[in-house]
């Protein structure tokens, strides 16, 4: 019999293209995880209709005019609602309420673009490069009360070549989150 997958919930509020990689992986038969919701703060994000496009339930909301922990408490109504056990943040920029990120605890994961603990926050290709770094990357980290950090749980490098400038940096890092984050979900789910 085919072993139970867990029920992931991913919170987007752009393009979704990290949702989209998880999205595809839980396609393959050997995939721990299924993805049974996606979520978004912006209605009109664009990652809204590749999710709908593959038959997955969306939660659509402004976040605008609500206090952050009000609309917090709706995102984890809808999550619980769709019986999700692990939430995944994908390019969802926006600060969680400590109650949201307390009932979540250990089963709520991030990427980030920069090799944490170093570039948290906004902007981290163009500071890397401003820095004369040799390398950057991204990290999958468990999600706590503090921004961009807790626990890392992956990370994969990727050098900064000479002449490169934010997108072009940030494009090579994109294919290695695309790669990292299912890899690093499938580990945390399958309680490794
Ligand atoms: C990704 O590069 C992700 O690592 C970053 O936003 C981008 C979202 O792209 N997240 C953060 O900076 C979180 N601190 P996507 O919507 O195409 O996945």
């Amino acid at each position: 019999m085919a072993e139970r997958r867990a029920k992931v919930g991913i919170l987007i509020s752009g393009r979704g293209s990290n949702m989209a990689s998880l999205i595809e992986a839980a396609r393959r038969p050997d995939c721990p995880y299924e993805v049974v919701l996606v979520v978004s703060n912006v209605p009109d994000a664009a990652g809204l209709a590749f999710a709908a496009a593959n038959n997955i339930p969306t939660f659509a909301m402004s976040h605008i005019g609500l206090k952050r922990a009000e609309f917090d408490a709706l995102v984890d109504g809808a999550l619980r609602d769709a019986g999700v056990e692990y939430v995944a943040l994908a390019g969802y920029m926006r600060l969680l309420s400590p109650g949201f990120v307390e009932k979540w605890a250990g089963r709520m994961v991030n990427i980030h673009p920069s090799l944490l603990p170093a570039y948290k926050g906004l902007d981290t290709h163009q500071r890397a490069i401003d820095a004369g770094e040799a390398k950057h990357g991204c990290s999958v980290h468990i999600v706590t009360a503090e921004l961009d950090d807790g626990p890392i749980l992956a990370q994969a490098e990727v050098p900064i070549l000479e002449g490169d400038d934010a997108d072009a940096l940030a494009g090579r890092v994109l294919i290695e989150e695309h790669k990292l984050y299912p890899a690093a979900l499938a580990q945390l789910v399958r309680g490794k």
